[in-house]
């Protein structure tokens, strides 16, 4: 196996975890801290530090933690490294509206540092809602918690999730209040699809086999369609999506991540910054949908009454906590355009939507037709176009259509699919994303990671469609049932460009 030499390693530290008692700490946060450990990829000496308003002694956040592991994480429980593990968990309780809370946390963290013999290289999640990042940013800087960047000192590092804003502005002004008191290189913003093994191998796929890049242009790619289709419905988290939507919980950031990594140019290195550059390039590039456009570039739909997987799903506005008359989004889809060089008129088709037919996320790139001679002679009956499509989860590998010969005496020829299976090829399960981008954070790896500029640049491309849909949007919101696999109105944006989305 080939690996490329990365300079940066994990360091001792402690992660302190805002939202501590919460369900992304249980769920995801612990249990990966516990696979890095039993992978052996966490640094030698580490601390986590759980912080919440519900009272917790270290006992209790220990016996949460062990639970939330037997249920959620990727790797068994195991008995004989839990004791290791579990006497490195503690928990404060405190408010993060209470500026004392934080000189307590200090304390605390400078206790254990001293007990476990850590240095005091920190790093602050905010498993919070948004509205409170700014109270624990300031309250980080009022208990000084947070160095500057200064080499071969300790340093102070914070990872916020997404939602970063719902606009251009309220994102302007969440990262506003992160840099008043934390340099760039100090903050990670979390899209945890750029974490997951089969997005990172985007760029491997293109930019380390020969085969692909040549052909990755528009002289030889008619269209990309990306899909991210959920089987779940709203759930338990209506407050949140009645405010976001589709585009704004999908499009707005892993979506168009996902796109970044289509569509970029080659990186000159895998530093940080030169990845991300290119990255970003792609959203410079991205042709604007405002005003009228949303009419002839989107649909928007909400799902009605139906069956999921055999089960009854009620329509999205009687799913509890929704208001009745709402007209949240459910389901996106978007006809987009890359205008540079590369894409030049090819349109990438983007759908996302819940309560489908099934859990299917994958890029499926569609190349251009044979010349019509020879086997593809005969215009009534053309071949179908090779295809690769790049299955994100749950299947995770690859497929290439291609044109093969029928065995026989005759010149037939028939698709069919080359397949490459992550769980066929390796033998290892891949690491969860959040795995991957802990460890990123304890090594100062950036490269996963949303900068600013990027966010800003996806709000502002988001930001038209928005302010078109209030313009333009019809009242009328198409719906779809649940169990389908979205309403007819998106078939219609693609095939009135005579095309039709894969079938998932
Ligand atoms: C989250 C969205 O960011 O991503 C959810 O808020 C969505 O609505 C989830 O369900 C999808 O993540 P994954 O990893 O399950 O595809």
């Amino acid at each position: 196996m080939s690996e490329p030499t990365h300079p940066l390693v994990p360091q001792p530290c402690t992660l302190v975890i805002f939202g501590g008692s919460g369900d992304l700490a249980r769920r995801k946060l612990v249990p990966a801290v516990y696979n890095l450990l039993l992978d052996g990829v966490l640094p030698p000496n580490y601390a986590v530090l759980g912080n919440g308003r519900t009272p917790l002694s270290d006992e209790d956040f220990r016996k949460t933690a062990q639970e939330g592991i037997a249920k959620y994480s990727r790797q068994k429980f195991k008995e004989v490294i839990w004791p290791d593990f579990s006497r490195r968990l503690f928990y404060i309780t405190g408010s993060i509206d209470d500026p004392k809370a934080y000189k307590d946390i200090k304390a605390r963290l400078e206790r254990i540092e001293s007990d476990l013999r850590l240095p005091s290289n920190r790093i602050f999640y905010l498993a919070i809602p948004p509205a409170s990042i700014s109270a624990v940013v300031e309250g980080l800087r009022y208990a000084g918690l947070v160095q500057p960047p200064t080499e071969n000192k300790p340093f102070s590092r914070i990872i916020v999730e997404k939602p970063i804003g719902h606009d251009l502005e309220s994102a302007r002004h969440i990262n506003d209040t992160l840099a008043r008191v934390f340099d760039e290189s100090q903050i990670f913003r979390i899209d945890h699809y750029l974490g997951k093994e089969t997005v990172q191998n985007l760029l491997v796929l293109r930019f380390a086999n020969s085969i692909f890049e040549p052909i990755w242009n528009h002289k030889y790619i008619d269209h990309v369609q990306i899909t991210v289709a959920e089987a779940e419905g709203v759930g338990t988290r209506a407050t949140y999506y009645e405010e976001a939507g589709a585009l704004r919980d999908m499009v707005q950031n892993h979506i168009l991540q996902l796109l970044c990594l289509v569509a970029m140019e080659p990186p000159y290195s895998l530093d940080a910054d030169v990845v991300r550059n290119a990255r970003m390039e792609v959203l410079r590039c991205l042709r604007p949908i405002v005003g009228k456009d949303v009419e002839q570039y989107t649909v928007r739909a909400q799902y009605a009454a139906g069956k999921v997987h055999g089960a009854d799903v009620p329509g999205y506005r009687r799913e509890s906590g929704v208001k009745p008359d709402s007209t949240t989004e459910t389901y996106v889809a978007l006809k987009l355009f890359v205008e540079n060089w590369r894409w030049s008129g090819v349109p990438l088709y983007l759908r996302t939507g819940k309560a489908l037919n099934k859990r299917a996320s994958e890029i499926a790139v569609f190349f251009k037709p044979t010349p019509q001679i020879l086997f593809n002679a005969n215009p009534e009956a053309p071949l179908a176009p090779n295809i690769l499509v790049m299955k994100i989860q749950p299947e995770e590998g690859l497929t290439l259509r291609i044109i093969c010969k029928v065995p026989g005496t005759k010149a037939k020829t028939n698709p069919v699919e080359l397949h490459f299976q992550y769980g066929e090829a390796f033998a290892a399960p891949s690491p969860e994303a959040y795995e991957r981008l802990l460890l990123d954070v304890m090594a100062g790896d950036t490269s996963l990671f949303m900068r600013r500029d990027a966010v800003e640049a996806s709000w502002a491309w988001i930001t038209g469609i928005l302010e078109g849909w209030k313009a333009y949007g019809t009242k009328w919101l198409p719906e779809y049932t649940a169990g389908s696999m979205g309403p007819v109105e998106a078939n219609r944006l693609i095939e009135s460009d005579g095309r039709s989305w894969r079938t998932l």
